[in-house]
């Protein structure tokens, strides 16, 4: 088979391991507190030590930074705060000598407020040919004040903001799912989907491996905007049918973009955020001639119980085999609660011993995986930042009564034993989230030193999973076994036990011990797997 050949029958990203860099706190290189583009640069041997594939890069964008970079203002450069384009082509160039792929996220479902788009709506008024390319309308009611329909925006209150228009009067409103700065764009304008065309290519000619696509299953609304009904968000809401998402026009606009992935070499990919958690209606966005891949949001929610997780895994494993495509696994990003304190309710050591157990359940699952940052160090949630300090447009939407998702964006802790931690420059202090004294036990530099830390085994188990022919894409096998455990056979020659109970089990010895989360007793021909432990044996 020709290297090409090869390629295509088994692209990289079918079994790769991503790893979710949200750049404001990965490392910061400049010394402002905030992470940036050379502040990744540097970190890409501890990425390599790693042992991921590829990294996604979040917005990086000129933006005002309402949403941490989800309104941006201008698709084809960098924001100061994070570096310049010429940091980026670096970044890259570094990246791909160290074997590591880039994925950077595209925002098409709204742009900033400041986006030159949206200030020029504004400043045109109503019925104009600027307006077309966002949802204006007339509000209801007398003098229009009420908004066009009920919809409730994902961070809280309406999802409608009236504006003012260029002669001083009350005008129109429009729709913004997200913050009121993130005004949503109209894709059945054509406008919009030639300007989002030439951006793709902009990056992929900088060598982009692929793109993470925001709110891949919002784009399109239905026709004449219908009231949508008192049961909305939150974003996790999907089983209720809802007029602005999954609608069926939406995958033509993917099946524009996979043919521009596709004329570029090297197997360029995109992978949808689409919270669908039906598994058939997910599958069509990853139809041969759609994308590559989707978030599995199902298995993230599912609570740590044997049947539910199994559930899950079946689920998608069916969706995703009819249509070819491969699952993703994922556990945590940074709009969910960390998994370590999901597990774990108000036990962090509890919630660390099954975040071990499920990173073993994880890697051996048929497919790909990402990773998100920090969970490599065991970071659980961050619970009781002050209110001073919070900067997700939520807290504010909501009336102050959901904090949103800071807890999970604190920076990343490298070094030392006060904060921040290493996370700039030597002698910086700061931080734009304070960083938990705690923290001092999770550095990087420690659990490089201790060998059962939770960094040892991430780095342990990715370069177990790499070197494990029956790993990554391909099929699964389940095994019985007692109830609250998992068992399954990976072809050749590979089995994964999981206890999920509150007591030990019994299981057979199905080979020799590759790998477990925590001491996994043997005698005599059997195994006696603690709870919430996993396993990893190679058949003998
Ligand atoms: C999903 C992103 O992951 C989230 O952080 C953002 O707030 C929304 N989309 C809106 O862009």
């Amino acid at each position: 088979m020709t290297d090409e050949a090869s390629r295509t029958a088994r692209p990289w990203w079918r079994s790769a391991v991503f790893y979710e860099i949200y750049i404001r706190s990965f490392a910061d290189g400049n010394g402002d507190g905030v992470g940036d583009l050379i502040g990744i640069r540097s970190r890409l041997p501890y990425l390599a030590e790693l042992g991921v594939d590829a990294i996604w890069i979040t917005p990086f964008y000129p933006s005002p930074m309402a949403d941490g970079g989800y309104d941006v203002a201008d698709y084809r450069g960098v924001d100061p705060l994070f570096g310049t384009l010429a940091d980026f082509d670096r970044l890259v160039q570094d990246a791909h000598d160290l074997d590591i792929r880039v994925m950077i996220d595209i925002v098409p479902n709204h742009t900033s407020a400041r986006h030159p788009w949206f200030q020029a709506a504004l400043a045109a008024g109503p019925g104009s040919r600027e307006r077309e390319r966002y949802i204006f309308r007339p509000g209801r009611g007398p003098g229009g004040t009420l908004p066009p329909n009920d919809w409730k925006s994902v961070f809280g209150g309406p999802a409608w903001t009236r504006v003012t228009e260029p002669d001083g009067r009350p005008g129109e409103w429009y729709l913004h799912l997200f913050d009121r700065s993130q005004p949503d764009l109209n894709w059945r304008d054509p406008e919009v989907r030639r300007e989002f065309e030439s951006i793709l290519r902009f990056w992929l000619d900088r060598g982009v491996d692929g793109f993470r696509i925001d709110v891949a299953h919002g784009l399109i609304k239905k026709p004449h905007l219908p009231d949508a009904g008192p049961v909305q968000h939150i974003e996790e809401d999907v089983d209720t049918d809802l007029p602005y998402w999954d609608e069926d026009e939406v995958h033509d606009i993917y099946r524009e973009w996979r043919k521009i992935l596709d004329s570029y070499p090297g197997d360029r990919m995109a992978i949808a955020e689409a919270w669908v958690t039906k598994p058939d209606r997910l599958a069509l966005y990853l139809r041969r001639d759609e994308l590559h891949q989707a978030f599995n949001f199902g298995y993230l929610l599912a609570p740590w119980r044997a049947d539910r997780l199994r559930a899950e895994i079946d689920k998608s494993l069916a969706a995703t085999t009819q249509v070819d495509a491969t699952t993703t696994w994922v556990l945590s990003n940074h709009d969910v609660v960390r998994h370590v304190t999901r597990y774990g309710a108000d036990d962090l050591a509890l919630g660390e011993r099954r975040a071990r157990a499920a990173l073993l359940l994880t890697l051996a699952l048929p497919g790909s995986v990402y990773l998100y940052q920090g969970e490599e160090l065991g970071l659980p949630e961050v619970t009781d930042l002050p209110v001073e300090v919070l900067q997700d447009p939520i807290w504010e939407r909501s009336g102050h009564t959901r904090r949103g998702r800071d807890g999970c964006r604190v920076p990343i802790p490298w070094a030392g034993s006060v904060p921040p931690f290493g996370f700039g420059p030597d002698g910086s202090t700061r931080s734009w989230l304070p960083i938990p004294a705690s923290w001092r036990d999770r550095t990087v530099e420690k659990q490089l030193k201790d060998p059962s830390s939770m960094l040892a085994l991430y780095r342990t188990a990715l370069r177990v999973r790499r070197a494990q022919p029956a790993l990554g894409d391909g099929p699964l096998r389940w095994l019985d076994s007692p109830p609250n455990t998992l068992v399954f056979a990976r072809d050749p020659g590979f089995v994964c036990t999981v206890n999920l109970g509150r007591d030990e089990v019994k299981l057979p010895e199905y080979g020799q011990l590759v790998l477990a989360s925590a001491p996994v007793p043997q005698h005599d021909d059997e195994v006696w797997l603690p709870p919430d432990t996993a396993a990893w044996w190679r058949a003998r």
